[in-house]
């Protein structure tokens, strides 16, 4: 089944393969430069970008000794700057510590400045014949539906099941039959599932030579599979809440526009966690006169991609122009029922229900 398997791939790979440049050479090199560049970039994209690269720096001495103006106008487009840096520092440490030789065993690959598991198993099966698996979202999401794995692929244990599932053919396949060779069947695997087994939209079972042992095919689990829970991306924003008072009156202003909760009310901010001694001199700035602060507790909450982390202060100021002044000035009745004041800011506006000694319900939104 195992020999079937990899047969039916490869002889489908070599039939079908799109012609791309880095398939013409097995320079360990451009091989390299070629992988890098498809981590983060479309294929029909990268072609123009490494033909120009390679070009202009055809080996490791021309792109160890580039002066990094140049080397960053050619990297101009693909974005992520600090991959074509690590290319250079670990051209310069090839150069320092394996004279100048792309380094052959899969450690030292590894060992090389911006080079993790799947570009070592890359660069090693492609250019060296290493029976290394290279493990990328293509070949995750052809696993995760031959395999029918329904847990969440974004995980080290599905990378890693995935990877012993592929090193395990690297390992046990024979070479007769087949012209087997790892880096082929690696790129079978990648072009498989960027060409049939794709990503948005249905996959192509039809055209497919593992058709008849998927599992996900044969399951009709398919559909829903690979499973992707992202972990947590939510941006950190951190800020100190100002319960500004006067008498029963609380500091209140309209947030800004264009930005979060536009258009609700929220008590003055300022960015970041400040001492009480910088929100006075705040409060002073916008014109009030502190008579007292006092620290408040922390909270956070949670927006769909941002979450804020909180501190407080109550400060007393002495007077507030009815008239005019940043901040218009709340009392309890216009808080709890006109104000639209923003849930993530319940946590305060609770707070002034505790310093007026009532239960009030929530003054939120
Ligand atoms: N994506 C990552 N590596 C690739 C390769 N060698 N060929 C085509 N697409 C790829």
């Amino acid at each position: 089944m195992r020999e079937g398997f990899v047969k039916a791939l490869l002889e489908w790979y070599y039939s079908h393969k799109r012609d791309l440049p880095w398939r013409h050479t097995s320079d360990p090199y451009k091989i390299w430069i070629s992988e890098i560049m498809l981590q983060q970039t479309r294929v029909q994209a990268v072609i123009q970008y490494y033909l120009a690269f390679t070009r202009e720096l055809p080996d490791i001495r021309s792109l160890a000794s580039c002066e990094e103006q140049k080397l960053l106008k050619l990297w101009e487009g693909l974005g992520y700057y600090n991959r074509a840096r690590n290319l250079q520092k670990a051209a310069c440490e090839i150069e320092n510590r394996f004279g100048g030789h792309f380094p052959e065993r899969i450690e030292d690959i590894r060992s090389l400045p911006g080079i993790g598991r799947y570009t070592a198993g890359a660069v090693g099966s492609i250019a060296f014949g290493l029976p290394e698996p290279a493990v990328d979202g293509n070949v995750l999401r052809v696993w995760a539906r031959l395999t029918s794995y329904e847990e969440n692929i974004l995980t080290e244990k599905a990378k890693s099941a995935a990877e012993s599932f592929v090193k395990n053919l690297l390992d046990n396949t024979s070479p007769d039959g087949c012209a087997f060779k790892p880096g082929n069947l690696n790129q079978a695997l990648i072009e498989l599932g960027a060409v049939v087994c794709l990503p948005a939209g249905e996959p192509k079972c039809e055209e497919c030579p593992l058709s008849s042992v998927c599992l996900g095919y044969k399951h009709g689990t398919w559909e829903k599979l690979p499973l992707k829970i992202k972990k947590n991306s939510r941006r950190i924003e951190e800020l100190t809440v100002l319960i500004v008072r006067c008498g029963n009156k609380t500091a209140i202003l309209k947030r800004s526009s264009g930005g979060l909760l536009k258009g609700l009310y929220g008590f003055p901010t300022v960015e970041g966690h400040v001492s009480a001694e910088e929100a006075v001199a705040f409060v002073s700035a916008k014109g009030y006169d502190a008579l007292h602060v006092r620290p408040l507790k922390s909270a956070v909450h949670i927006f769909s991609h941002i979450e804020w982390h909180m501190t407080g202060y109550e400060i007393r100021v002495s007077d507030f122009s009815s008239d005019g002044g940043p901040w218009h000035f709340a009392g309890f009745e216009e808080l709890q029922n006109e104000t639209p004041v923003a849930s993530a800011f319940a946590p305060y506006t609770e707070t002034i229900n505790l310093m007026l000694g009532k239960r009030g319900k929530r003054t939120s939104l």
